[in-house]
C-alpha cells in the first residue's frame, strides 16, 4: 500500500524532498504541495506535482497520511501541530525547533495525536561520517580523546531567511545541528557539558561563526 504524502514549502528543500520521492521512493506517493509563495506553487505545478490552495486543503485531504515540512525554521511547531491536530503523521526538516521547549510542545502534540514524528537528520548517512565512524567502530586508530568536525563557508553563508533570527536562521542551527547530530549518533556515551560561542562576523544578526564544545562522561571532547 502507498503512503500519501503532503509537503509543506516547496523552496530549494521542499523541491528536492518531491524530486527524490517521486524518482526512488515508489511506496510513498506526492500526493501534493503547499507553499506560501505563488512563485513556488507555480514552479511545483510546472514540476507535474498537485499544489492545493491552502494549508486547510492540505491536511483535509483525506489521502495524506505523512506530511514533510520544508519551510524555515521558525514554521516547524505551528505547521507540525497543525498536522498532529489533522491526524497526519510528520516528517520534520532540521532543525526540527528552536528551542527544547518547542520539541517538548511537538511531541506532546504527536503522542496525543497518536501520530508518527521524525526528524529529516539525513547527514547521519553521509558517506565521509560513516567511513570516520566505522574507523572509530573498528578500533584502527584507538580510543579518541578529542574530535573536531567542522564546515566551513565562505562570504556571506547566511542568505535570506537564514540570515534572520527569528525565523531560525544563523549556523548552529543550520549546519550545527547536522554536525552535533552525528557526533550524538556516533558517540555512545551521555554528554555531560556543554559550551557554546556564537559570533556574527559579516551576517548582521544571526551567528555566522559558531563553535560548540561537547565533553562526553568518558571525558571525550568533542569540537563542532
Ligand atoms: N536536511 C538538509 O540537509 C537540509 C538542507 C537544506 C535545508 N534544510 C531545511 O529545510 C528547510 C527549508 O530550507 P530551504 O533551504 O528549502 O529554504 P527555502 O527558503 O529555499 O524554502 C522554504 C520554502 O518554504 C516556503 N514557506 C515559508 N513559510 C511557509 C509557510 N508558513 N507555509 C508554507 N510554505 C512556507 C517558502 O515560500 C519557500 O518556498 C529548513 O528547515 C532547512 O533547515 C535541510
Amino acid at each position: 500500500m502507498s503512503i500519501g504524502l503532503g509537503l509543506i514549502g516547496y523552496g530549494g528543500m521542499g523541491s528536492w524532498h518531491a524530486e527524490m520521492l517521486r524518482e526512488k521512493l515508489k511506496d510513498i506517493t506526492v500526493e501534493g504541495i503547499w507553499d506560501i509563495r505563488e512563485e513556488a506553487r507555480q514552479k511545483a505545478k510546472e514540476n507535474g506535482f498537485k499544489v492545493y490552495s491552502s494549508l486547510d486543503e492540505l491536511l483535509g485531504d483525506k489521502n495524506v497520511q505523512l506530511v514533510t515540512i520544508a519551510t524555515p525554521n521558525d514554521w516547524h511547531k505551528p505547521l507540525a501541530k497543525a498536522a498532529f491536530e489533522a491526524g497526519k503523521n510528520v516528517v520534520c526538516e532540521k532543525p526540527v525547533s528552536l528551542c527544547a521547549a518547542d520539541l517538548q510542545e511537538m511531541t506532546d502534540a504527536s503522542v496525543k495525536a497518536g501520530k508518527l514524528f521524525s526528524v529529516h537528520q539525513n547527514r547521519r548517512w553521509d558517506r565521509d561520517y560513516k567511513m570516520v565512524r566505522s574507523m572509530l567502530e573498528s578500533g584502527i586508530i584507538g580510543k579518541p580523546y578529542f574530535i573536531e568536525s567542522r564546515v566551513l563557508g565562505s562570504r556571506r553563508v547566511l542568505f535570506g531567511w537564514r540570515g534572520v533570527k527569528k525565523e531560525g536562521g544563523g549556523m548552529l542551527l543550520d549546519w550545527g545541528v547536522h554536525l552535533i547530530d552525528q557526533l550524538m549518533d556516533m558517540i555512545d556515551e551521555k554528554v555531560v557539558s556543554v559550551g557554546a560561542s556564537l559570533q556574527e562576523v559579516y551576517a548582521d544578526e544571526a551567528d555566522d561563526n559558531c563553535k560548540v564544545t561537547l565533553t562526553f562522561e568518558s571525558g571525550l571532547q568533542a569540537l563542532v
